[in-house]
């Protein structure tokens, strides 16, 4: 597959057309304000992240993929060894503003082993390579997209009802996305699905992103509460539960958006298949079981105020803000990859999968 510089231009995080910054469509504003930012410093790079403007664990690798590179470009020095030592300070520092979404710190790692496995080269040419890695990082993400996509719409039938939580279309990720993919890839060719959208508490990512890119891809999207998917699926309105990963581990427990497992224990209630889509870029094989992923927690403010004209809790009343759980692998029906559709024994496959590689 060949990628453009236009594909990579249309995607949520790329380089800038001067090369010098990473560009990102802050996601913060949508759907009201399609606002691009400029990113040339690691504390911007940090702050873009922890701040959801960059989201998504795939766009997120992307954007960190870059980030390294910017930073690259704007360090001064011609010295190989103070460049490494420099980005390995800021990779860590970038990899601290969300620690769940495996992409993160495996895209920060790649563009460092770049680094480390050329030490006897100049500052320049590690800047070029650096340069090529990134861009290496996002084509491969596209094509690992289309893949997702396309083994996703084997699972499917036209007119069928896809459940979905959380965010995983292109904002998230590159091309296509990853849970969203198999719904714009059918649009494409003609294939209706009637999609649920959970709005998704406390950041509503499903209300303000999912259906925002389903409703102007003109796919026939429903937006609901969160706390509605039981009845739609008692309705007999899904047939499948799509949704994307920040982190698979080794035995098939992922982490994805809080809820996603309510989410599949509904579906396994209702007999309704539930599926994960990612590339194997969130696959982390170091992490033997959902016990071992770090789970990131959020301000309580998410949940009291934001989004409100007033604050609908006293401010001392206490919060508890994860934003993310782990779905045990026993209520996945297959985990979508781009290397095709993995069933259980997950802990036998996923290996597999690595292997065959
Ligand atoms: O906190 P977010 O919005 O970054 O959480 C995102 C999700 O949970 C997505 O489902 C996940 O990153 C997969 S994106 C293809």
């Amino acid at each position: 597959m060949i990628v453009t510089n236009e594909d990579r231009m249309a995607c949520s995080a790329h380089l800038s057309a001067d090369g010098r910054s990473v560009e990102i469509l802050d996601q913060r504003q949508l759907p009201n304000r399609e606002v691009w930012l400029k990113l040339h410093t690691a504390e911007e790079l940090y702050e873009a992240i922890r701040s959801l403007a960059v989201r998504g664990a795939p766009a997120i690798g992307i954007c960190a993929g870059y980030g390294m590179y910017v930073l690259a470009l704007h360090e001064e020095t011609e010295d190989g060894a103070a460049l490494l030592a420099a980005l390995e300070r800021a990779g860590e520092y970038l990899i601290s503003s969300r620690p769940t979404a495996v992409n993160l710190a495996w895209a920060v790692r790649r563009m460092l082993g770049v680094v480390r496995a050329n030490a006897h080269r100049s500052a320049a040419e590690l800047r070029e390579l650096l340069r090529r890695e990134c861009v290496a990082i996002h084509d491969e993400d596209i094509e690992m997209c289309r893949k997702i996509s396309e083994y996703g719409l084997t699972l499917v039938k036209p007119g069928d009802g896809i459940l979905t939580h959380c965010n995983a279309g292109p904002l998230a990720t590159s091309k296509y996305g990853t849970a969203i993919g198999p719904i714009l890839l059918g649009k494409e060719r003609g294939i209706e699905f009637k999609v649920f959208s959970d709005e998704t508490r406390p950041l509503l990512q499903g209300a303000r992103l999912t259906s925002y890119e389903l409703q102007r891809a003109g796919v026939d999207v429903t937006l609901i509460c969160d706390n509605m998917a039981s009845l739609v699926m008692k309705n007999g309105w899904v047939q499948a539960c799509f949704v994307g990963c920040d982190r698979i581990a080794a035995n098939g427990d992922f982490a994805n958006k809080i809820g996603t497992s309510g989410v599949a224990i509904l579906a396994k209630h209702y007999g309704i298949p539930f599926y994960t889509l990612g590339p194997r870029s969130t696959i982390d094989m170091d992490c033997p079981t959902g016990a071992d992923i770090r789970i990131e927690l959020r301000d309580g403010e998410e949940i009291r105020s934001k989004w409100y004209a007033e604050p609908m809790a006293l401010p001392e009343v206490k919060c508890y803000n994860p934003a993310f759980d782990v779905t045990d692998h026993e209520l996945l029906t297959a985990i979508v990859t781009d290397r095709g559709i993995v069933y259980p024994p997950f802990d036998v496959n996923l290996k597999k999968l690595f292997e065959e590689s």
